[in-house]
């Protein structure tokens, strides 16, 4: 059997192709990338070019693929006709379908990503992750670094971010196992924790004590502006105003797909110290 997993150079593609590797003896596993050159993918993996946004160049990774798992594409790109498109994957699910492709896995879909995986006729799953704990290293990475701080306008807004590699962990588990079909699973990490608590547990992981500092919401945004621009900042805010009144539950999904715990933010920050030092 061939597995084809796309956007396998990524944070989670990568640990998703190191997981099903790491099954020997199990199915073929084929990469897809735009620039097979740059992949630096596992001995045996079949790394394949193809690009998302134009489903014509997937033929040939497609080719006797059973199993797939599909990166959404979600992000605007300026093209000469509208600045302002947004990209995503939805034209590979038909593509996809076309080639014979039988179980489809699908990271985050939504809008006409969704519509499409929940059109086709394969054996679909959904897995959405919340918050990951890679925004972390965007967020305070830098001022961990420099100044051995980490800041935040909102104190009171508690977060259960995931570890990557518990997200690909799940999307393993379905793309192997059987009796997902038209499961849509969500995914937490497995503590619910302030700002000033996830600050301290990156300090645990990386070894090193960190100050915790309070901002006001101009400064706040000014200094998430700077890392992410206008756009990710204020989506990235909302979240944060809306769980400082509505928190997001710790759920179970990744044990109970996985068989062991969820990562902790102490752990992830043990796994990265180096993006911290
Ligand atoms: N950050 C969060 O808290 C959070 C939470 C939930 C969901 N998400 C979702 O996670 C996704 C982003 O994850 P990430 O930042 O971790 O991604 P990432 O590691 O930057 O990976 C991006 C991957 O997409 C591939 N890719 C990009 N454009 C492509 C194209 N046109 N055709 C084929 N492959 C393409 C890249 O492959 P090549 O460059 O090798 O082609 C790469 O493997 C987004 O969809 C986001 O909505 C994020």
């Amino acid at each position: 059997m061939t597995i084809l997993v796309t956007g396998a150079t990524g944070n989670i593609g990568r640990n998703v192709v190191q997981g099903l590797v790491e099954k020997g003896e199990g199915p073929r596993v084929r990469a897809l990338t735009r620039n097979p050159q740059a992949a630096r993918l596992p001995e045996g993996v079949d790394v394949v070019q193809g690009d998302l946004l134009r489903p014509d160049t997937l033929t040939p990774a497609l080719q006797g693929v059973a199993t797939m798992f599909l990166f959404p594409l979600a992000y605007r790109v300026p093209t000469p006709e509208l600045l302002d498109d947004y990209a995503s994957s939805a034209g590979a699910v038909a593509a996809a379908e076309r080639a014979g492709v039988r179980r489809l896995v699908v990271m985050s879909a939504e809008g006409e990503l969704l519509e499409a995986v929940q059109r086709s006729t394969m054996e679909w799953t959904i897995v959405n992750p919340g918050e990951f704990m890679l925004n972390k290293i965007d967020y305070w990475g830098h001022s961990i670094r420099t100044e051995g701080a980490a800041r935040s306008a909102y104190p009171d807004s508690p977060g259960c971010p995931i570890h990557e590699a518990d997200i690909a962990d799940v999307i393993t588990a379905v793309l192997l196992g059987d009796g997902h079909a038209k499961a849509v699973y969500e995914l937490t990490g497995p503590e619910l924790l302030t700002p000033a608590e996830q600050v301290r547990a990156i300090g645990q992981g990386i070894g090193r004590e960190l100050r915790f500092q309070a901002l006001n919401p101009e400064e706040g945004r000014a200094e998430l502006v700077a890392q992410w621009g206008e756009m990710a900042a204020d989506h990235y805010i909302e979240y944060q105003k809306e769980w400082a009144t509505a928190p997001p539950t710790v759920l179970p999904t990744v044990e109970e797909i996985t068989g062991h715990p969820a990562r902790t933010l102490r752990a992830w920050a043990a796994d990265h110290a180096a993006s911290f030092r």
